[in-house]
């Protein structure tokens, strides 16, 4: 294995490892991919301020996300099919994240169950919820994540229908996937996925097979949400979910002000504003442009935390320094699982640690905590200023 350096190294492993049908669905956006491309570009036009001669000793990074102690204001973000990407994906990863002090979020689409996950783990996850029509697995849901001891429930809003993924239409994507003349070809050429794949029984989405009803291909991500998913949700329906589930409750999906003090007023302790990696609205805002004028309006009231674009430890300071009191990486360590499974995890969480804490030293900081604006130029109008 060659040394990791950047999340970039391994990405290249990740895509000569792992099925393209599984690669194409980690690097969609929606459409034409205007905001997938513009969540990352986006945090390269804001520049770090570069201090000098202040004492950069003992840079520390650990923190608090909803009152949780974390190593740093990193959280895995709930990742549909990570079970595809390597076998077990949500184990190994979840068993990353545990050793390295982070939150791991298991998405409702994942490959291995909660019950999977909370068995190969010690310490409490996040489960990650989707907002289905069916009541009854929906409080099922939310009772096998508490049985499962997990710490907090993240209700993702911004799926009431899924955005077109041009790639996953043509590869047919399922888990698990289908077999065409195409996808086997391609998968001959994968052996160590495909010999992982032979070791395990979790080839299906674990959260829903045997538990949902009226889903006619649940081998179909596109199927499945057309049928399943609740296109008429309004607030007060998450108001039922809040009713559902007595611990800590996330939201994520924010990306107007509006909606953010929607959240508030439903109990959220937190919400993310998100454009859930630029694969819902293409259009939309980066979500680090949408971040500010939502800070302004709740940024006192309840904690904001962003996903969406995040490949760098670079990009968790830029996001920290705006005000988000937590970030989410997915595909950069997607990237590590397909890559070189539980360890690629750890090593996508190292290099982003190590950019964190370094740049934020050069910043002329020591401490997560103390990094505020002051640490940044952000162009004018960067955030809005515009025209209605
Ligand atoms: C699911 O969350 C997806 O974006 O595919």
């Amino acid at each position: 294995m060659s040394v990791i350096t950047e999340i970039e190294d391994l990405r290249r492993i990740y895509k000569r490892r792992v099925p393209k049908m599984f690669f194409d669905y980690t690097e969609s956006g929606s459409w034409t991919e205007q905001t997938f491309r513009e969540n990352s570009s986006d945090f390269d036009k804001i520049y770090l301020r570069q201090r000098v001669a202040i004492d950069m000793e003992g840079r520390k990074t650990a923190t608090k996300m909803i009152g949780q102690d974390v190593a740093m204001p990193v959280a895995l973000a709930p990742v549909g099919l990570t079970g595809m990407q390597h076998f077990d994906g949500e184990i190994k990863a979840a068993k990353a994240a545990e050793a390295f002090g982070v939150p791991y979020s298991l998405s409702t689409m994942s490959i291995c169950s909660i019950e999977d996950v909370a068995e190969n783990t010690t310490k409490p996850f996040w489960m990650q919820v989707y907002t289905l029509k069916d009541d009854d697995f929906m409080q099922r849901l939310f009772d096998r994540a508490k049985d499962a001891k997990c710490s907090a429930a993240i209700i993702t809003v911004d799926l009431q229908l899924l955005g077109q993924r041009h790639k996953d239409l043509k590869n047919g994507l399922s888990a698990p996937p289908k077999l065409t003349p195409a996808s086997v070809a391609n998968m001959m050429t994968k052996v160590q996925w495909g010999l992982g794949m032979l070791q395990t029984k979790r080839r299906f989405f674990g959260n829903i097979v045997g538990h949902a009803k009226g889903v006619k291909d649940p081998s179909s991500l596109s199927t499945w949400t057309a049928e399943a998913f609740d296109q008429s949700l309004n607030w007060d329906r998450i108001r039922e979910f809040r009713k559902m589930w007595d611990g800590p409750l996330i939201i994520k999906g924010i990306m107007d002000p509006r909606d953010a003090l929607e959240a508030l007023n439903v109990g959220a302790d937190a919400i993310v504003v998100s454009n859930h990696g630029g694969r819902q609205l293409d259009g939309a805002l980066s979500s680090i442009r949408a971040l500010e004028p939502i800070m302004d309006v709740v940024g006192d009231k309840i904690e904001v935390h962003l996903d969406s674009g995040i490949r760098s430890g670079q990009d968790v300071l830029k996001a920290t320094a705006m005000g988000a009191k937590g970030t989410y990486i997915g595909r950069a360590y997607v990237y590590g699982l397909g890559a070189n499974g539980q360890q690629g995890v750890t090593d996508a969480l190292n290099v982003i640690h190590g950019e964190l804490e370094k740049s934020m030293g050069l910043c002329g900081r020591t401490d997560i905590n103390s990094v505020d604006r002051d640490i940044l130029m952000i162009p004018k109008g960067f955030s809005g200023d515009w025209a209605n």
